[in-house]
């Protein structure tokens, strides 16, 4: 040491020894990291979804907007074939209908080795802007995907805009279609308080369910609503069926899809011509809430704005609501040829 000079390293003969080992291993981990990172083109999603999956465990699911199920590569090379991967337009839209568990549908087939999804809505279909940038567009919004892989998208708008079926048979004609529904009444009182609860995080009031749902001049029920407007499926149906046979919707009981969702999953894979899948196991039930969340690489519940508290309607209001539908229910099972217990 005492003849070291300023350009020399100055260790004593123990400290040299221990570098000499130290530093091979160090450069080992060096070495391996930076293949696991080349190997990953698309290593900034991976690492996003890896942090995101953290904090959806880690902050008790409930404060972030999405969840996002991760693909884990089944092997080495199905790995390099993903990086390979490019986007591809969608097999498959979920059309509706909005508050019936559209975005519960879209994560459950996420987590499906044979789909992917983009992460957010593109609004192609129903927003003109849009539509007119393109299908070019509309295919930069999509993941990346394998031949083997279908691409799935939901916007919950396509439901409601009129002219998203013709548009959609025009860029494909041979598209498949999911159409969720549950009980008209309970999804109506959904949709009202999603827009209830988007008031009032921005300090706004908002009319109650009764209050939109009754016309005050007459104490009938106010049929032009939204919310009401939106249950009734068969007229929304048959917009799609001016385009499109039966055979391309499939139609999934969105009751069911709450209480077993393995059960409404298996045949909408069938639907769609892929592998065999779900199980009972891949779900876990949210004791706090009494959903299902993913159990496939880790848990993944649904965000707290699915699947919120109803308030409690007036019984009246719902009385006359149950009666307006039954028609319009009736209707839709002749339509489809399924039925329902609302
Ligand atoms: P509520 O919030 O009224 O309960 P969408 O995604 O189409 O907006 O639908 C939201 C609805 O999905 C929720 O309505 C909820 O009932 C339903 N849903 C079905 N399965 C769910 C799940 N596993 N987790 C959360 N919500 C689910």
């Amino acid at each position: 040491m005492s003849g070291c000079r300023w350009h020399q390293i100055c260790l004593y003969p123990c400290q040299r020894r221990r570098l000499f080992i130290s530093v091979p291993f160090l450069l080992c981990f060096v070495f391996a990291v930076a293949i696991f990172i080349s190997s990953q083109t698309r290593f900034p999603v991976f690492l996003i979804r890896g942090v995101h999956s953290i904090l959806l465990v880690s902050k008790n699911h409930d404060d972030l907007p999405k969840v996002h199920a991760i693909k884990t590569p089944v092997n080495e090379t199905h790995l390099k074939r993903f990086s390979n991967s490019t986007p591809h337009f969608p097999h498959c839209l979920i059309i509706g209908v909005c508050k019936a568990g559209t975005r519960a549908i879209l994560e459950f087939l996420n987590m499906h080795p044979d789909v992917v999804r983009p992460m957010f809505e593109t609004h192609f279909f129903d927003n003109v802007a849009n539509y007119k940038k393109g299908y070019r567009w509309y295919l930069q919004q999509m993941p990346k995907s394998l031949p083997s892989q279908i691409t799935v998208e939901k916007t919950a708008m396509y439901y409601a805009v009129p002219e998203v079926p013709q548009r959609v048979h025009e860029m494909n004609s041979s598209i498949k279609l999911l159409f969720v529904v549950r009980d008209p009444v309970s999804r109506a009182v959904s949709d009202h308080l999603h827009m209830f609860t988007v008031y009032k995080t921005r300090k706004l009031k908002y009319k109650t369910f009764e209050e939109m749902a009754i016309n005050p001049a007459n104490g009938k029920l106010n049929t032009k609503f939204y919310a009401i407007q939106r249950s009734l499926y068969y007229r929304y149906l048959q917009k799609w069926l001016k385009y499109f046979p039966l055979s391309q919707i499939h139609i999934v009981d969105g009751e069911k899809l709450r209480l077993r969702p393995w059960e409404v999953m298996s045949p909408i894979a069938d639907f769609l011509g892929i592998r065999k899948f779900y199980d009972k196991s891949y779900f876990y039930l949210n004791p706090d809430r009494g959903f299902y969340c993913i159990n496939f690489n880790g848990i993944h519940c649904l965000p707290k704005s699915k699947g919120r508290e109803h308030p409690a309607v007036d019984p009246k209001v719902l009385k006359k609501l149950k009666s307006f539908f039954r028609k319009e229910n009736e209707n839709f099972y002749n339509l489809t040829g399924r039925t329902f217990p609302w």
